[in-house]
């Protein structure tokens, strides 16, 4: 009698601190697109299980750019969210401001080091201590791609040098196809662009010119035929790019209105979303020269300094369980992305997602796995906005030469650093 009384005390106990420590905390992310919006809600119901409430703080605009500068006035007024979805070094950038808190105790009493690769847990750290928590691996270097548009035109398999895709491009616009869909917003210009310099220019080539910012790389020979290759795709996509979201040009694949798209893995939670079936109804490839290449972008949620007690415990659990092995499975199926720990099997994934892990760990061994500068991994924020605005202008200035564009990148950057 008395071990249960002893027993529902503790209980009522427990439940009484924890509900004293339940708190609402408010969550900046800009996932609205429907596989994304999926992934989100998915995080929220997570978090509002332990009896927190998520406050949803969601800025349209892919790539997150819009985001980041709401945040941005958001902190200058004194009033940042607890949580916001931030990446690579803009995470130190806050740290350095003095915004970050530090969930240190969570990632000692989980190990955190022990399954987060070295680099990864740099990222999402401040002065050596965690002030965020990464959520997933995306890949960049992927060409998605509806099968029957591409049996319509007469084409087996996906292009793997460019010369393929451009003759593969000229048959799908024959038989009355877009070849590639894009959406021309900075960040998407951004991204094809990255893609296609990587996979003529290799690891190292890359990491000299958009980790180093080596003006002779920016500079060489290799940039200029890059640019090129980047303008010529112009040709391979319809009239209307201008503005256009990500998740509508990977619709027009879809729909079967456009053979092909350039992008991250997140347009694997559209197809998803869609109920397609990787393999059968849409097809994923590493874009054209880049099959040893891995340009990766992870997704932290980074936790602002929050002074009460229940907001505090709030970050803890999010982080906690934003790591845990579960979640990382159910929740990098639906984003399109892979776990962010290596240790979680990927048997029930489906083909993109091993062959996205595959490709990972031969990149990391050979020179091949390098972090995307679209997807704010690679540079500050202010350089990254200053190679975005010379490529979009290049992209849309049919006047320009790619020799003129080296030229501009190299000073961009250099008047940016
Ligand atoms: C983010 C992804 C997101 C994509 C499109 C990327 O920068 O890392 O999580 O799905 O932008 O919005």
């Amino acid at each position: 009698m008395k071990t249960i009384h002893t027993l529902a005390v503790g209980a009522a106990l427990a439940a009484a601190v924890s509900q004293a420590q339940a708190a609402e905390i408010e969550v900046l992310h800009w996932w609205t697109s429907g596989g994304e919006a999926k992934a989100a809600n998915m995080l929220k119901q997570k978090l509002e299980a332990k009896g927190h409430t998520w406050k949803d703080f969601a800025v349209a605009g892919g790539g997150g750019d819009s985001a980041m500068t709401v945040l941005k006035s958001r902190a200058i007024s004194g009033n940042p969210p607890a949580v916001a979805q931030i990446k690579g070094p803009l995470i130190q950038e806050w740290g350095e401001m003095g915004f970050l808190g530090n969930i240190d105790k969570i990632a000692e009493q989980e190990n955190w080091d022990s399954f987060l690769t070295p680099q990864l847990a740099a990222d999402d750290k401040v002065e050596g201590h965690y002030a965020a928590v990464p959520v997933n691996i995306h890949r960049i270097n992927w060409l998605w791609a509806n099968p029957e548009v591409l049996d319509k035109a007469g084409i087996e398999g996906l292009p793997t040098t460019w010369d393929e895709f451009f003759a593969d491009a000229e048959k799908i616009r024959e038989a009355g196809f877009i070849p590639l869909a894009h959406g021309g917003q900075p960040w998407q210009d951004a991204t094809v662009f990255e893609v296609v310099m990587m996979g003529i220019g290799g690891g190292e080539f890359y990491r000299r010119a958009f980790v180093d910012l080596d003006p002779e790389a920016l500079t060489s020979d290799t940039m200029v035929e890059s640019l090129k290759t980047f303008k010529k795709l112009r040709g391979t996509m319809d009239q209307n790019i201008a503005g256009r979201d990500w998740n509508q040009a990977t619709s027009m694949v879809i729909n079967g209105e456009a053979a092909m798209q350039i992008m991250g893995d997140w347009a694997k939670g559209e197809f998803t979303a869609a109920g397609l079936t990787a393999g059968e109804d849409y097809l994923c490839e590493a874009a054209p020269m880049t099959e040893h290449m891995f340009s990766y972008n992870v997704d932290s949620f980074v936790m602002f300094e929050v002074d009460d007690a229940g907001k505090k415990q709030a970050q803890l659990d999010l982080a906690s369980l934003i790591l845990s092995k579960d979640f990382q499975a159910t929740f990098n199926k639906t984003k399109g992305s892979i776990p962010v720990r290596l240790d979680v099997p990927l048997d029930d994934f489906d083909s993109c997602a091993k062959d996205s892990r595959k490709a990972f760990d031969a990149a990391s061994e050979g020179d091949g796995l390098v972090p995307s500068l679209a997807h704010g991994m690679a540079v500050s924020a202010s350089v990254q906005g200053a190679v975005f605005d010379v490529i979009t202008n290049f992209f849309n200035d049919p006047e320009m030469t790619a020799e003129t564009a080296a030229e501009r990148l190299a000073s961009a950057v250099r008047a940016a650093g």
